[in-house]
């Protein structure tokens, strides 16, 4: 099938946390795994006591849990810090009748006061909502409205995103900053911290209990909210320890925001539930301050992304020199298919292999990856987690043989896997479809080995940078300009983002077709939704293929683009 196949880096580590794979599988069981929370003896659960409090309680409260640093700001927590911080929170939470199953969202770029407000929120039950600080105010207000969100914790700079006129059940606003005017609903976040005391009892929850509500794309409608429960944190933990590899003494580096689930569940739970040193580093990409971030840090696992790394590989290898990066141990990558040569390219330049790791927003967790103790195919994510069954599927649920291309499926259930789709108990179904199975809407195929390669998605989602981008939300957008009368989205391959957003437009009677008219949309998308919503580029059409039933053809307007044939357009209009 691929000739790549043959190609293999044989094991980084064999007496990594894993071990041997093949063992480490026939053993597996997840009640070993809860045998390491203290809730297993207690019956006392809950998320952030045992990602921050429980390691206090053991004697490790002067551990360094967080190294925060941005381009105004250098500061370290250590775990007792944090207990105390997100103690207080949970305290300002509690003094407003904020409580278990309340949704909190945050709104703010990386700060250690986000992190701090996402364990307070965890600490008294309520359940986490993340949005990216990109996000403008469309996006922003769909997320909020369907979660019907009662706090918000934001900064100054992004108030003026929320349109708190039009979220009635949005009671309360914590806003972080210096000079903080009190007004109805708007709670000044740094005073009433001062003020809170730093014990608080924690709320104990249910394993099934809600934990964090992620917003995230499909190829119609408006984002979905994925929700995640306390359970996940099995998953958390023990990816943590197996597939980023974490020991005592770590210092691990997730390059993702916590908008993006890889930000939160591997920019918080799975590196603090085990205990590790947290870097977060704020700001843009720029491969000198990333490289500076490992030194400065003497970061030993660090988890990115492909698109983040062919950045780093097109700024070349000279720069790489001017840093000591010999703190690494282990590289990781996720969110999109992670090329060969950049494999080759880490193990030439970083001297390691960069671990594919494959997962969805969906999925909570990590389920297909790469292992240090395991020789490593350059191009494939790897094999399953030890304890998660995953096959390739037909549509009639039939698992297909070895080579065969299909959909990725995995076995229900797993620790980490969605509890349900917001408000909205169709789609979650679809995913379910077949009875015993997920189908995640990836193509994939598994090789004699039992190495899975991924092949593509089903649907239109777009995969920008690692970002999953709905075709349906940014097409809302752009009929909302007044020039654009229709519009259809699609990914259009690029060498450095994987894919970028293309848009395919037809004018509104009156406009004429222009390179600053095509300006002028992309900036609309981008203000009234996101940057990295926001099409690259804009095709101006004079009609768009479309079926009988009105809706836009994204296929044939793809098949354009890449000069294939258009396929089946038997239910074309026209
Ligand atoms: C894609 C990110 C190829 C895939 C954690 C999946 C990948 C979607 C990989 C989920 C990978 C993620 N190789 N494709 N290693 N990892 N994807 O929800 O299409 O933002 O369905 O989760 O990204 O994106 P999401």
């Amino acid at each position: 099938m691929s000739q790549l196949q043959g190609e293999i880096i044989s094991a980084g580590a064999p007496s990594s946390n894993l071990g041997n794979y093949e063992e480490a599988v026939a053993n597996f069981n997840w009640e070993d795994v809860e045998k390491q929370f203290s809730w297993y003896e207690t019956g006392r659960v809950n998320l952030a006591y045992e990602a921050v409090d429980r390691h206090v309680a053991a004697g490790k409260g002067g551990q360094v849990a967080l190294r925060f640093s941005d381009a105004s700001r250098d500061e370290t927590y250590t775990f007792a810090e944090l207990q105390a911080l997100s103690n207080q929170f949970a305290n300002v939470l509690r003094s407003r009748g904020i409580s278990k199953g309340d949704r909190v969202f945050v709104f703010m770029p990386r700060s250690p006061e986000l992190y701090v407000s996402v364990l307070g929120i965890i600490k008294v039950g309520a359940v986490v909502g993340p949005l990216f600080e990109a996000f403008m105010e469309t996006a922003v207000k769909d997320r909020l409205e369907d979660s019907g969100a009662v706090a918000l914790v934001t900064t100054e700079a992004l108030l003026p995103r929320v349109k708190r006129d039009e979220l009635p059940l949005l009671k309360y606003v914590f806003l972080v900053g210096e000079n903080i005017e009190p007004a109805d609903g708007i709670i000044d976040y740094y005073k009433e911290m001062e003020l809170a005391p730093a014990e608080a009892e924690i709320e104990w929850v249910n394993r099934e209990d809600g934990l964090i509500l992620h917003y995230t794309s499909g190829s119609t409608g408006k984002p979905k909210g994925v929700y995640h429960v306390h359970n996940a944190m099995l998953q958390h933990y023990y990816t943590g320890k197996v597939v980023l590899d974490l020991k005592e003494g770590d210092v691990f580096w997730c390059t993702a925001d916590p908008g993006w689930v890889t930000g939160t569940s591997y920019g918080i739970f799975a590196p603090w539930l085990n205990g590790a040193t947290n870097v977060v580093r704020g700001g843009r990409f720029s491969p000198g301050d990333w490289y500076e971030t490992i030194q400065q840090n003497k970061v030993t696992v660090w988890y990115s992304a492909p698109t983040a790394f062919r950045m780093l590989m097109g700024a070349g290898e000279d720069i790489v020199k001017g840093y000591d990066l010999s703190s690494l141990r282990h590289v990781l990558s996720v969110g999109e298919p992670l090329n060969p040569e950049v494999v080759r390219w880490g193990c030439k330049v970083y001297g390691h292999r960069i671990h594919d790791t494959w997962w969805m927003t969906e999925t909570g967790a990590q389920l297909i990856c790469n292992y240090p103790s395991m020789p490593l195919k350059p191009g494939s994510m790897g094999k399953p987690l030890p304890g998660i069954q995953a096959a390739i599927i037909d549509d009639n649920g039939k698992v297909l043989p070895p080579g065969r291309m299909g959909n990725l499926a995995i076995r229900t259930p797993w620790p980490s896997m969605m509890r349900l789709i917001w408000n909205n108990a169709p789609k979650f179904e679809e995913y379910f479809r077949i009875p015993g199975w997920y189908i995640s809407g990836d193509t994939a195929y598994m090789d004699e080995d039992g190495y899975f390669w991924f092949q593509g998605r089903i649907d239109d989602v777009i995969n920008s940078s690692g970002e999953r981008i709905g075709p349906f939300e940014v097409e809302s957008k752009l009929v909302e300009h007044p020039a654009v009368a229709e519009a259809g989205v699609i990914g259009k391959p690029d060498p450095t983002r994987g894919e970028i957003i293309k848009a395919f437009i037809s004018l509104r009677e009156g406009y004429t077709p222009s390179e600053q008219l095509k300006a002028e949309i992309a900036r609309f998308v981008k203000e009234g939704l996101s940057a990295h919503a926001a099409p690259r580029e804009i095709e101006f059409k004079e009609k768009l293929p479309k079926t009988r039933s009105g809706k836009i053809m994204r296929r044939v307007l793809k098949a354009w683009e890449l000069n294939l044939p258009a396929g089946d357009l038997s239910t074309i209009e026209d």
